[in-house]
């Protein structure tokens, strides 16, 4: 499948929750949108189809990010790129393991939750930079752009939560620090690690089943639910997708759409 004169956008986690509603969104004429998750989504097949849209989904597990980091460089360096119009990464998969202290999590659970939230979006973001970096050494001078999405529970510290907490921590500080590298070379990259707000999703669903002796803040998310707060994940996908447009991407590279 041809790049030419095609907007390239690739998204992790796109099978459910927010991912989900931004692949809808991103499937237009013109897009080449490549998805990766554990599982594929049979709709967006038809809507790509449906709409005219260039859809890819690799079934891919992202508790092996070294793999899937090969597999994202051996796709985008043979490709065709002088005419492609522009090219996005949105690391966007995340996952909360069990609820609790760490001495209570099983070590692989543990080191999955960061392998997913943290190792991967890093790797995907140095394989994407690597490629399309090339990209710019042979003339190419179209907008490169990484979405990390992040969370409140980045900047603030939460009992039970820790593993979920480090890893949107530091995908917020690996996304500084490589702002200011990108900052230094000729048509660097624009990043931003972006909290996209309080979502209806799976991941809600998970929290409000957490151990309540365990999850000292469990009652917070059941009354976010009770009290009807919680944003759509159509909703979240516009405000976040509208991020991504704007002029000013990049200049804070720490954000929340809800500043
Ligand atoms: N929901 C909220 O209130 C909220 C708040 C703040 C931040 N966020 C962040 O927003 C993002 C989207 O959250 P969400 O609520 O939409 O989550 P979700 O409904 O739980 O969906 C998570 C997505 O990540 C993928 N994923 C999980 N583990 C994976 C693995 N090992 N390999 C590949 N993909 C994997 C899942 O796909 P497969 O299962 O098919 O692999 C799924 O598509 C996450 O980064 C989350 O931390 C959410």
């Amino acid at each position: 499948m041809s790049l030419a004169h095609q907007h390239l956008v690739i998204l992790t986690g796109a099978s459910r929750g927010m991912g989900l509603a931004m692949a809808r969104q991103l499937l237009t004429p013109g897009r080449h949108l490549l998805c990766i998750s554990r599982h594929v989504a049979p709709e967006l097949e038809d809507l790509a189809r449906q709409r005219g849209a260039t859809l890819l989904q690799w079934s891919q597990d992202l508790s092996d990010p070294s793999e899937a980091a090969r597999r994202l460089d051996a796709w985008l360096d043979p490709q065709e790129t002088r005419t492609v119009a522009s090219a996005t990464l949105i690391n966007n998969a995340g996952m909360i393991p069990r609820i609790g202290p760490i001495d209570e999590c099983p070590a692989g659970e543990l080191a999955g939750a960061l392998r997913v939230g943290l190792e991967a979006p890093l790797l995907l973001t140095a394989a994407f930079l690597r490629a399309t970096g090339h990209w710019v050494a042979a003339g190419w001078r179209g907008p490169r752009k990484v979405l990390n999405i992040s969370s409140g529970l980045g900047r603030r510290a939460m009992a039970a939560q820790a593993p979920y907490c480090a890893a949107k921590a530091g995908l917020d500080h690996f996304t500084r620090c490589t702002a200011l590298d990108e900052a230094r070379r000729e048509h660097g990259a624009r990043l931003v690690s972006l909290a996209p707000g309080v979502i209806d999703t799976d991941m809600q669903e998970q929290l409000r089943a957490g151990d309540p002796a365990a999850f000292p803040d469990l009652q917070r998310f059941v009354e976010l639910q009770r009290q009807g707060q919680l944003t759509s994940p159509q909703d979240a996908a516009v405000r976040v997708l509208a991020w991504l447009e704007r002029a000013d991407f990049g200049e804070q590279p720490v954000a929340d759409v809800r500043d």
